[in-house]
C-alpha cells in the first residue's frame, strides 16, 4: 500500500521532475561523484543531478581516456553513491560499447538502474543510439543522452575539443539534440558547443539541457566534481572553475557551486569563438 510521506521529506528529483524544473524555470544543479563520503556531500549541498561518470576513468582510475570503463566499474561507483543519496536524481554513464545495438544497451542500462541503484542513464551520441534511447524508455529505463564533445568518441573526434563551430556541424547537432528528444530523452548533457547553439537547442527543446562548457544558456549546468576541488593533476579544463581554490570547506564549495548555478552566475558569458 502506498502511504504519504512525512512532509519534512523532500520530494526526489525524478526524470519528469527535471522537465517541470525546466518549465518552472529552475536551473538545474549537476555534479558527477564516485563514492559514498563525497555523495553524502553533495546530497547535503542539494544537488539536483548526480552523475556517476565514466569520467571516473580518468579521474579515479588514471586512464588516458574513458575507454576502458566497464560496465561493472560503473555498477560498483554507482551502488556506492547510491548510498548516499535521498533526494538527488543518480545518473550513471553508459560506458564505451556497453550500448552497440539496443538490447544491449537495454541489459547495460537495467544493471545500472536494478544493481547500481541508478534512476537515470546517459548515452553519448545520436545515430544508432536514438534505437537503444527508445528501447531503454520502452523498458522503463530515463534516458539523459549526451551531444557535443562525446568524450567516447574522442578518437574519431580528434581530441577534446569544441564541436559544432560551423553552420553545418551546428545545424547537425541541433538535428541530433531534436532527434534524442523525439527517442524519449528526460534530459540532454550538451558538452562544449558554443554558447549560441547550446541556447538555440535550450529554447527549442522540452527536455532541460545541462551544459558543460556549453555557456550559461543551457537549463542547468554539469561539472566533473574533481576539476572543480582542483584535484584533477594538470591543467583544468578553461570552462571549469576551482571553488575550493575560493576558499572555506569541500562542502561549502560544492554549495558555491550550486549557489552560482542557481543565480545564473556560473558559467559566465563568454565571448563568441
Ligand atoms: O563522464 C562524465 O563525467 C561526463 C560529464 C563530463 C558530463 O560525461
Amino acid at each position: 500500500m502506498y502511504v504519504d510521506k512525512p512532509a519534512r521529506v523532500r520530494a526526489q528529483v525524478t526524470a519528469p521532475g527535471l522537465r517541470a524544473m525546466k518549465a518552472r524555470g529552475e536551473r538545474i544543479v549537476a555534479l558527477t561523484a564516485y563514492d559514498y563520503s563525497f555523495a553524502c556531500l553533495v546530497e547535503a549541498a542539494g544537488v539536483d543531478f548526480v552523475l556517476v561518470g565514466d569520467s571516473l576513468g580518468m579521474v579515479v582510475q588514471g586512464r588516458p581516456t574513458t575507454l576502458p570503463v566497464t560496465v561493472d566499474d560503473m555498477v560498483y561507483h554507482c551502488a556506492a553513491v547510491a548510498r548516499g543519496l535521498q533526494r538527488a536524481l543518480l545518473v550513471a554513464d553508459l560506458p564505451f560499447l556497453s550500448d552497440v545495438d539496443a538490447a544491449t544497451a537495454v541489459r547495460n542500462g537495467g544493471r545500472l538502474l536494478a544493481e547500481g541503484g541508478a534512476r537515470m542513464v546517459k548515452i553519448e551520441g545520436a545515430g544508432h543510439r536514438l534505437a537503444a534511447i527508445e528501447a531503454m524508455v520502452g523498458h522503463g529505463i530515463p534516458v539523459c543522452a549526451h551531444l557535443g564533445l562525446t568524450p567516447q568518441s574522442v578518437h574519431a573526434l580528434g581530441g577534446y575539443r569544441t564541436q559544432g563551430r560551423d553552420e553545418a556541424a551546428a545545424r547537425a547537432i541541433l538535428e541530433q539534440a531534436h532527434a534524442v528528444e523525439r527517442a524519449g530523452a528526460s534530459a540532454l548533457v550538451l558538452e562544449c558547443v558554443p554558447d549560441a547553439l547550446a541556447a538555440t537547442i535550450s529554447a527549442e527543446l522540452a527536455i532541460p539541457t545541462i551544459g558543460i562548457g556549453s555557456g550559461p544558456g543551457c537549463d542547468g549546468q554539469v561539472l566533473v566534481s574533481y576539476d572543480m576541488l582542483g584535484i584533477t593533476p594538470g591543467p583544468r579544463p578553461s570552462f571549469s572553475h576551482d571553488f575550493l581554490a575560493d576558499g572555506g570547506s569541500i562542502a561549502a564549495a560544492i554549495k558555491a557551486y550550486a549557489d552560482a548555478v542557481r543565480a545564473g552566475s556560473f558559467p559566465p558569458a563568454r565571448d563568441p569563438a
